[in-house]
């Protein structure tokens, strides 16, 4: 137990950044659940959501994710942006470890981050660019009962990515 501390939140918050410079810090190996997906799958997410749909892709997650989280090597675990949204996966990863940190960000601010990102992106690549705060306030309203569950909530806005990581330190239960 806690050999593992999990990072979720919205895309665009910077799970996978700050996951790499935590787990270097702390000697953790890192590891990023849409990689893993990509490596298992030999293909790139948006190519998954391309050929096989969304619902075959959360069905993909939610595997990986309880093979990761059912092996017995300690890591930095960064989740997709739905991960922690679908079945029980939010149960599922509050029962592996206490260090689970939700990454919260205002919808606003997802926004001017997300923006520039918008065509990589398959949940948000067919909106139109004005459309995209609307889409992000009301996604972050179904999506914010999962992720507070988390046990800890760390507000990233206008922090560095090192003074993040060291609030999470802090934080962590060994
Ligand atoms: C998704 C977020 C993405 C990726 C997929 C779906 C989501 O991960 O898993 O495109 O549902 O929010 P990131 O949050 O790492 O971009």
């Amino acid at each position: 137990m806690n050999r593992k501390i999990i990072l979720l939140g919205y895309m665009g918050v910077g799970k996978t950044t700050i996951g790499k410079r935590l787990a270097e810090k702390i000697f953790f190996p890192f590891m990023d659940l849409d990689t893993f997906i990509e490596q298992k799958e030999g293909k790139k997410i948006s190519q998954i959501f391309k050929d096989k749909g969304e619902i075959y892709f959360r069905k993909k997650e939610r595997e990986y994710l309880t093979e990761l989280l059912k092996s017995s090597s300690p890591m930095v675990l960064s989740l997709g942006g739905g991960t922690p949204c679908y079945g029980d996966a939010m149960q599922l990863v509050n029962e592996a470890t206490q260090n689970v940190f939700f990454l919260q960000l205002s919808f606003q601010e997802l926004t001017q981050r997300l923006l520039p990102q918008k065509d990589k992106r398959p949940l948000i690549s067919h909106l139109q660019d004005d459309d995209l705060e609307d889409f992000i306030r009301k996604h972050l309203f179904d999506r914010n009962p999962f992720y507070m569950q988390a046990h800890n909530i760390i507000n990233v806005s206008k922090k560095t990515i090192d003074e993040i990581v060291n609030i999470i330190e802090q934080k962590i239960v060994v």
